[in-house]
């Protein structure tokens, strides 16, 4: 074949590996791209596919090793960089991310998209004020950018600008009036201020654009009337706002000072040796993540997890260390689980609940006679008990805090014996510090 002859045939090849790739045949595309730079070894698209193909088959490394390959042949392709950005995000590499997205941005300063995942991984490392630059350069460059706008105000919030973050979600909305979410962050930001009134009317636009959206209904109900507030959190609520929350959230509690997890572990090492066992057959209500787990295994002779949310559950799943994980409602699996535990763990759980007095019944059928109910709590303040005289309360933040007398009573209605309570810094909300209890319980041996 002549040289001319050749070309001719790697861009035919060319062209059909970009045809399957485009359907989804990713293993055919990638053979006949390598094919293409077998006759032409410098063939810059297909070096720079090849590392896309990579990614998209899930090998990260490769991706990373083939994009690098392509950008020391041709350096000066923003696109290029932009993915390789997104590869090294993928792998947690963020300060190499932060130069591949500087790369492509310096190559294309109007390239939009890469200052939009500049920002995204200069949040992740941690760095909002540089990540504030990076977003308002989106909107300088695309005055409509929902996205921009959108993460520009979850920054400012993050830095404790509020009143400016309230100006960029308004924005936002004014470009995607349908994105509902949107709306969500400019109810937290109003709340966050104690804003009650202007909060309950956006979760009320929610409502008129997703009439059965379970965060705005819970909201609504936050901003509203404490007489009207509902016994507990609905489980719609929780599903929704789990599933959304779990890519981030070992991340996030970190970053608030989360120790319950740990604290109530050691309370529960106590507990089990204190009764003279080694170890105990342990459910963990609300097992979210699986943050408990590392510290129950020892003295786990069986670990169960229970949660509503089914993206909780894949991340506990990923941790390990669980016997069983079951998605369902704490208070339904309890009542219906028989009575197979030795101990019941609820870590920043209860918080969700209102009304208690099902949730310990069911706790006493499901637990054997002297077994352990081990659970955290938020702290109602004194100054509250006059407005809430059922004994809890919904905060701003949307959690329930509770009044100590209140559930010791519900304890005691349902046969459990009080050791210890704890009052202790439990998270932050924000930068605040929250106070909550850490409670030991026992169940009596008869009622
Ligand atoms: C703040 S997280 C705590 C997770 C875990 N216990 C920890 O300490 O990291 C609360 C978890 O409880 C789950 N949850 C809330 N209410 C629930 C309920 N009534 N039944 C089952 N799971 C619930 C949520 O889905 C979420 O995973």
């Amino acid at each position: 074949m002549t040289s001319s002859e050749i070309q001719v045939d790697v861009e035919e090849r060319f062209q059909k590996a970009m045809d399957l790739h485009r359907e989804g045949e990713l293993t055919d595309a990638e053979s006949l791209y390598q094919a293409v730079l077998k006759d032409d070894p410098d063939h810059a698209d297909s070096l720079q596919l090849l590392g896309v193909i990579a990614a998209q088959l899930g090998d990260l490394p490769l991706a990373v090793k083939r994009t690098e390959l392509a950008l020391s042949k041709y350096p000066d392709q923003p696109v290029t960089y932009n993915n390789l950005g997104n590869m090294l995000v993928e792998l947690d590499r963020f300060e190499e991310a932060i130069s591949a997205y500087e790369n492509a941005i310096q190559l294309r300063p109007d390239y939009s998209q890469a200052s939009l995942n500049l920002g995204h991984v200069l949040c992740q490392a941690d760095n909002l004020l540089y990540a504030e630059h990076a977003y308002r350069k989106v909107t300088e460059l695309e005055p409509q950018n929902a996205d921009g706008w959108d993460s520009l105000g979850d920054t400012l919030h993050k830095l404790g600008r509020s009143e400016e973050a309230l100006v960029a979600f308004s924005t936002a909305v004014e470009a995607a009036p349908e994105r509902v979410k949107i709306r969500h962050r400019q109810g937290m930001v109003l709340r966050s201020l104690d804003r009650l009134d202007e909060a309950a009317e956006i979760y009320r636009e929610c409502l008129v654009l997703s009439p059965e959206d379970p965060i705005a209904k819970h909201f609504l109900a936050v901003c509203g009337d404490q007489t009207e507030m509902p016994e507990r959190v609905s489980k719609e609520y929780v599903r929704e706002a789990f599933d959304e929350f779990a890519a981030t959230f070992d991340e996030v509690l970190k970053d608030l000072e989360y120790s319950v997890p740990e604290r109530l572990g050691a309370l529960a090492q106590e507990f089990v040796q204190g009764s003279g066992k080694q170890t105990a057959d342990i459910v963990d209500l609300g097992c979210g993540t699986g943050l408990c787990q590392p510290h129950l295994a020892e003295v786990a002779s069986q670990l169960v997890g229970v949660d509503l949310s089914k993206e909780m559950l894949a991340k506990a799943q990923l941790r390990g260390g669980y016997d069983e994980l079951v998605q369902a409602e704490l208070t339904d699996y309890l009542s219906t689980c028989g009575q197979p535990f030795d101990v019941a763990i609820a870590a920043d759980v209860f918080i969700y609940i209102g009304d208690l007095r099902s949730t310990f019944e069911a706790a006493s059928m499901a637990l054997r006679p002297n077994g352990g109910l081990i659970f955290s709590m938020e702290k109602m303040d004194e100054s509250d008990r006059d407005q809430s005289p059922n004994g809890y309360r919904l905060g701003t933040s949307g959690r329930y805090q509770h009044d100590k007398t209140v559930f010791s009573q519900w304890l005691s209605e349902s046969g459990f014996e009080i050791e210890q309570i704890l009052e202790e810094h439990v998270r932050n909300e924000g930068k605040v510090p929250v106070t909550g209890y850490l409670v030991v319980a026992t169940k009596r041996a008869t009622k």
